[in-house]
C-alpha cells in the first residue's frame, strides 16, 4: 500500500478530483467524515489529510510515500524530496503587494514585510539587496498594511479578490505555484512499481 499525504485547504478538492480521474477514489462517506486517514476503494492507497506545511514533513520522514502540495510550500520549506510531476492544479502566484504602486521606493528606512512565507520573502529581498524586516504571520496577511503592521506583504494570489477587497495591489511577482506530486526518495526506489503506476495514472488523468 502507498500512503499519500494531501494538503488540506485550497488544493484538496482539485487533488481529489484529479485522483478520481486517475481511477483512485474514496468512498463518499469517508470524504464527508472528519476522518483524517482514508483508504481508497481498491485498498491500494491510504490518504492522510494534513496542513500544507506538514506534507513535506510526512513525506521526507517516509511516513507518507508521496504527497500533493503547492510549490509555494516547497519553496518555503526546501525539503529533500523528489518532484516527478507538476499536477497543474491550484495555479496561483506568490507576489509582493502593497497599498501603493510605488511602495517599494517610497518607504524610508527598513521596509516591514508581513508574510506566511518568511524564507521566500527573505531570499527575494535578499537577492535584490533590499534590507527588510520580516513579520511572520499565520494567515489573513492582507490586513497587515491597513493596520500599520507592515509596508508590504508577500502572499499568494489566485483570483486577486482578497487583495482587491483589502485595498492592495501587486507590486512585484516572485514565482508561480501549482500543486506538485512529491515522493520520498526511499519509496521511489523501494516501491518503484507502485509509485511508477501512480505517476503514470496521474499523467494520463491530466
Ligand atoms: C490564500 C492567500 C490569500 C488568498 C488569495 O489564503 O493567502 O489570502 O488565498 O486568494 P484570491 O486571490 O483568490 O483572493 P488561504 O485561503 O489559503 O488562507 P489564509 O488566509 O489562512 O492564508
Amino acid at each position: 500500500m502507498i500512503t499519500i499525504a494531501i494538503a488540506k485547504g485550497r488544493l484538496q478538492e482539485s487533488a481529489l478530483s484529479l485522483l478520481a480521474r486517475a481511477g483512485i477514489r474514496m468512498s463518499e462517506d469517508g470524504l464527508n467524515s472528519r476522518r483524517l486517514a482514508l483508504t481508497d476503494e481498491t485498498g491500494s492507497y491510504r490518504f492522510i489529510f494534513v496542513k500544507p506545511a506538514d506534507v513535506p514533513v510526512y513525506v521526507e520522514h517516509g511516513i507518507a510515500d508521496c504527497g500533493v502540495v503547492g510549490r509555494d510550500v516547497l519553496l518555503e520549506t526546501r525539503a529533500d524530496l523528489l518532484l516527478p510531476l507538476d499536477l497543474g492544479i491550484g495555479r496561483c502566484r506568490i507576489v509582493v503587494a502593497a497599498a501603493d504602486a510605488d511602495a517599494l521606493t517610497k518607504v524610508q528606512g527598513m521596509m516591514r514585510v508581513a508574510t506566511k512565507y518568511s524564507q521566500i520573502a527573505s531570499s527575494h529581498f535578499g537577492s535584490r539587496g533590499i534590507p527588510v524586516e520580516i513579520i511572520q504571520l499565520s494567515g489573513s496577511v492582507e490586513l497587515a498594511p491597513a493596520l500599520g503592521l507592515a509596508d508590504l506583504i508577500v502572499d499568494l494570489v489566485e483570483t486577486g479578490t482578497t487583495l482587491r477587497e483589502n485595498g492592495l495591489i501587486v507590486v512585484d511577482e516572485i514565482a508561480e505555484s501549482t500543486g506538485r506530486l512529491v515522493v520520498n526518495r526511499a519509496s521511489y526506489q523501494l516501491k518503484a512499481e507502485e509509485v511508477g503506476r501512480l505517476i503514470r495514472d496521474l499523467e494520463l488523468a491530466m
